[in-house]
């Protein structure tokens, strides 16, 4: 099987051999700290090591799980917010037809999300689509305390316990939450859900290869044991040297922080693809979390190609001079589509015709890379050999471990996301929960 490349060729321009040396020995440090368990953080390591060390027990209760849900619902509702469902929708979505839901025969449950916002016109409408179909439910969340998610499932069990009743209601929802506190392990427990454990050393963004996602994609109908074994194959990479010209998680960490520290303080990842925009929003949640913190990190942003090319191509090409970019470049389509001839040629495309659509689309991203460089954008480029579970799973596990040792050579403790904290307790507050008395207080002065 191929493997992920990074292809750093079109850097020259902004770095040199010079600054690749000098990096070199930090991410050597960086490899070594994370290898050896012995950087900030390192309580939170296990997501290193579920490709190889996830129970093939609990790979086979998914697998049945999901064929069961696959059975029963023709909606699969995924309630969760942040890791506890971008994972799970950012696969999905790369490797599902995205018109599949209006074909005749659909074939596999649609997979829905909720508590990932407050919204009440999303989750009222939500609730109507589920009153007219058959549905199943999976209620995430790692700290069980997470309000968005909280407040979806009580809409959504008081909807599933009126339509089915609390018998059959308890057979269609999975609850996935940490081995023994929160919430929602109390709530699990008391109803009798069936549960899966999201492992204690395994924080939220980190945790798309447990069964937070893995039971969503599942039900999907795509193969977790090809995801586990791609981000095992990446995972071997990974681990074996920490020099950047063998490591491509390494060369990612390393030329990120060498352009960071030029000024280049927001990274765009692209994609020439519409169906990962969540894999760029779950790269978004992964490297925003895990490294913006101590007034630090790089911003993540993120543009689908070639449709933001007429919104957001203007700022790249010619606004403010902090960007580098990183395309997702994939190489192989599952898809064959040839542009037709036509004698009349009144579009003048007929320069095209009998050209592949993946022809066009790869000169677009060779030509905007170009122009981009041109107008001082670095570029990167990742190169996945195609769009399936394997490949998916060894652009996850790259995402994660490059992750992880940019934080650590940027300086930050890469698992902890202490900021979140503030506006919970400013909404907590505000919606008079009891405790919060004096924040209440202080914050409706503010806001008179
Ligand atoms: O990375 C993280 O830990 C967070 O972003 C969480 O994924 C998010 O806040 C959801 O938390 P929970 O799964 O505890 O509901």
């Amino acid at each position: 099987m191929k493997q992920l490349t990074i292809d750093i060729s079109k850097l020259a321009p902004f770095t040199d051999a010079a600054a690749m040396t000098d990096i070199q020995e930090e991410l050597t440090n960086s490899h070594r700290m994370l290898t050896g368990r012995t950087g900030r953080g390192n309580d939170f390591l296990g997501w290193m090591d579920l490709p190889v060390t996830t129970d093939e027990a609990i790979l086979t209760r998914i697998i049945a799980d999901a064929a069961r849900i696959r059975e029963m619902a023709e909606v699969f509702v995924v309630i969760g917010i942040g890791g506890s469902y971008l994972g799970s929708r950012a696969v999905i979505e790369a490797l599902t037809n995205p018109f599949q839901s209006l074909l005749p025969e659909p074939g596999n449950p649609q997979v829905v999300f909720a508590g990932e916002n407050l919204s009440e016109d999303y989750h009222a409408r939500l609730l109507e689509m589920l009153g007219k179909r058959e549905y199943a439910v999976a209620v995430i969340s790692k700290s069980g305390t997470t309000t968005e998610p909280a407040v979806a499932f009580r809409l959504i069990r008081q909807h599933i316990e009126n339509k089915y009743g609390k018998e059959e209601a308890r057979r269609r929802i999975i609850a996935i939450t940490d081995a023994s506190r929160g919430a929602l392990k109390t709530l699990a427990d008391a109803e009798g859900y069936s549960t899966y454990v999201i492992p204690d050393d395994v924080g939220g963004r980190f945790s798309v290869l447990t069964p937070v996602a893995l039971l969503p994609i599942a039900v999907a109908g795509f193969d977790i044991r090809a995801l586990m074994t791609g981000a095992a194959q990446m995972r071997e990479t990974a681990l074996r040297s920490s020099m950047l010209a063998q490591n491509p998680c390494a060369m990612y960490a390393a030329v990120r922080n060498i352009l960071y520290r030029q000024g280049r303080s927001t990274e765009i990842l692209v994609a020439f693809e519409p169906v990962l925009l969540y894999t760029i929003e779950w790269w978004k949640q992964l490297y925003g979390e895990s490294e913006g913190k101590e007034h630090k990190g790089i911003f993540p942003a993120g543009v689908t190609f070639t449709s933001d090319l007429h919104s957001m191509g203007q700022y790249i090409q010619e606004g403010r001079r902090n960007l580098f970019e990183t395309v997702i470049s994939i190489e192989k389509p599952s898809q064959e589509l040839e542009v037709p001839a036509d004698s009349h040629n009144l579009d003048g495309l007929n320069f095209v015709a009998g050209k592949r659509l993946t022809e066009i689309n790869r000169q677009a991203e060779l030509g905007t890379m170009l122009a981009h460089i041109d107008g001082d954008v670095p570029n990167i480029r990742i190169v996945l050999p195609a769009l399936s579970e394997y490949y998916a799973g060894q652009l996850l596990y790259f995402f994660e471990f490059a992750c992880a040792l940019s934080g650590y050579t940027l300086g930050v403790n890469p698992f902890d996301q202490p900021g979140v904290e503030a506006y919970k307790k400013n909404m907590f507050a505000l919606l008079g929960k009891p405790g919060f008395e004096k924040e209440t207080a202080e914050l409706r002065k503010r806001l008179a």
